[in-house]
């Protein structure tokens, strides 16, 4: 890929990366862009100065949201290194969620380059403070100018990038989760195993309705009964259930994360039994109430590993294992982040180095 560079006129101060960084608050001094045409395939592909930039009023991500995105990050070692963890499954992820969208799908290869050349060409923005790593969001949208409903003939694709610490405020302890009986996020033959906006935007109302109640995030209901447990409203969720972990299947309603792809082969290398099957909320909410709910918690890149501490089910309370982090889950959280902090050999070949580009080059 031919990529032009754009050199900014002024560099942005970086933030103390040892305060509070939160999540998605600074963004690096460039970005990568790129456009599609149904006449020349991907074309213009630029790192240019972080920018509001110029779209018309009526391109068709404002009315029909054509719109996907991704979430990965950049990880510094304590040798200065910079890692990505196994970013050949977002662009695996990407391409799904874009054929599913009738948006161009862009090769494995094109996304991993792409995402490289940003993140060396920013690599001085990667944190170095513990639990700090530089969040990378490839999105892409359709810009065609039109207001009939139909795929897009011209898409943008482009790669932001923000330096991050927790994604909860709580960072490790356990957040409160309120189980939605009312509104869904995904059906079978829907879009829930894609990473669009419209997920988000649907899930939003929820999210108000919870944290009006006091809970962080939500967990989503199965869409035809309401019944089975399907996920949270920013991560996977896994239950420890009298020494077994249960998690619900991908099977078109979940998004197929790639935290929690991770999580399930090292406990299968632990020798824990996993299960992805349909778990009802009814059998999750008597196993807390019976004590055989040891452990819960939330996987995602955004929220890493996430302790779930409360459960609340049509007002019906269940404490997980004392509002304590479980065991299992700080283990998990440990042995995960120092794989993607190069602290501990990477035995499973999930990290990927980036090239920083030589001093006379940049
Ligand atoms: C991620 O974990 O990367 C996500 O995309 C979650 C996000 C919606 C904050």
């Amino acid at each position: 890929m031919n990529i032009k560079i754009i050199e900014t006129l002024q560099k942005k101060e970086k933030p103390d990366w040892t305060e509070s960084l939160g999540f998605g608050k600074y963004f690096t001094d460039y970005m990568f862009t790129m456009d599609w045409t149904s006449e020349e395939g991907w074309c213009h592909a630029q790192i240019e100065p972080y920018a509001p930039f110029l779209i018309d009023p009526s391109s068709l991500v404002f009315h029909y949201a054509q719109e996907t995105f991704e979430g990965l990050k950049a990880y510094r070692t304590d040798d200065d290194r910079i890692l990505l963890f196994r970013p050949e499954m977002n662009a695996r992820r990407f391409a799904n969620s874009n054929r599913r969208l009738c948006m161009p799908v862009m090769d494995e290869e094109m996304f991993l380059e792409a995402v490289s050349a940003i993140v060396a060409h920013e690599h001085e923005w990667v944190p170095n403070a513990p639990g700090t790593s530089l969040y990378i969001r490839p999105l892409m949208f359709a810009t065609e100018a039109v207001l009939g409903v139909h795929p897009s003939n011209t898409y943008k694709f482009m790669i932001l990038l923000s330096p991050v610490g927790a994604y909860y405020p709580e960072g490790m302890n356990p957040v409160k989760i309120y189980v939605e009986d009312e509104y869904v996020r995904a059906t079978h033959g829907g879009t829930g195993f894609t990473k669009c906006g419209g997920n988000y935007a649907a899930s939003i109302a929820a999210q108000v309705k919870a944290e009006q109640l006091g809970y962080t995030q939500v967990l989503w209901l199965d869409g035809v009964h309401r019944k089975y447990v399907e996920e949270v409203g920013t991560m996977n969720a896994m239950f420890k259930i009298n020494g077994r972990i249960v998690t619900a299947p991908c099977n078109g309603t979940v998004l197929p994360g790639v935290t929690r792809d991770s999580i399930l082969h090292l406990l299968k290398d632990w020798g824990y039994e996993v299960e992805e099957r349909q778990l009802s909320i009814d059998e999750l909410m008597e196993a807390g109430e019976n004590g055989l709910l040891e452990e819960a918690f939330g996987t995602g890149t955004a929220a890493v590993i996430s302790p779930i501490g409360e459960l609340n089910y049509k007002g019906n309370v269940v404490t997980v294992n004392h509002f304590q982090t479980g065991l299992l889950t700080q283990k998990l959280y440990r042995t995960l982040t120092d794989i993607q902090w190069g602290k501990i050999e990477d035995t499973w070949g999930w990290t990927r180095e980036i090239q920083k580009p030589s001093l006379s080059k940049k």
